[in-house]
């Protein structure tokens, strides 16, 4: 499904407006921090073990002096996205609306590690589709039996009781990444294995180049 599809072909409510070009590029900015803005996105179950890497790998990165920051589907639900419930209409605004944020982070540099079930193809592909080329597609992948064993906000059993309706991976799909840059497998390894993977990754795909 993609976000047309789905009815998300937001139109602009805005006329009259011109967008202002600034005196310093994303390239300036770049060579102020030593780093390429890096959006890294990661997709996956609920309790595949996003938020867990993510946690790991920024801490990891900000002690290495990079500059890096966070986004998690559970907080921006607290905030900017509070708005939003897990229909497939609003999941898809969800990840519109922070891939828009990811873009603007990346712009200004940072390395951003974006936690999101963003469970279709075409919803990854919108995140991607607008951060272009300072793109990567991590799948932290558990199968739905581990995700369901391993239960710690006990939503699993919330859901298979119907008691949450549109459960990714009971009551809602979850299509699986075809091609994504980099695999953590949290059924055959270790926090640690997965984490130290993801930060290799990270640094090249961030390192200036000149
Ligand atoms: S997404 O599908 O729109 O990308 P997102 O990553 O923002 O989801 O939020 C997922 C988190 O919301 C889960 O980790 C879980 O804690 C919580 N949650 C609550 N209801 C649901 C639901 N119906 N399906 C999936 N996750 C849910």
């Amino acid at each position: 499904m993609s976000a047309v599809k789905a009815g998300l072909k937001i139109p602009m409510k805005c006329n009259n407006i011109t967008y202002h070009e600034g005196k310093v590029s994303r390239e300036d900015r770049y060579r102020v921090l030593g780093q390429k803005g890096l959006v890294v996105w990661l997709t996956g179950l609920s309790a595949s073990g996003k938020s867990t890497i993510a946690v790991e790998a920024e801490k990891i990165l900000n002690s290495m002096g990079k500059a890096v920051y966070r986004l998690d589907g559970d907080n921006i639900r607290f905030g900017l996205n509070s708005d939003l419930g897990f229909s497939e209409r609003d999941r898809f605004e969800n990840i519109r609306r922070i891939a828009e944020v990811c873009a603007l982070f990346r712009d200004a540099g940072l390395i951003v590690i974006a936690s999101f079930i963003s469970p279709l193809v075409g919803m990854r592909q919108l995140a991607r589709e607008k951060n272009s080329e300072n793109f990567i597609e991590v799948y932290v992948r558990a199968d739905v039996e581990t995700c369901m064993k391993r239960d710690p906000k006990g939503l699993y059993r919330r859901a298979l009781s119907g008691e949450i309706k549109d459960f990714t991976g009971i009551s809602a799909p979850y299509e699986e990444p075809a091609n994504p840059e980099l695999i953590l497998d949290t059924q055959n390894n270790s926090l640690g294995e997965c984490v130290q993977l993801l930060v290799d990754k990270i640094l090249e795909m961030s390192a200036l180049k000149d």
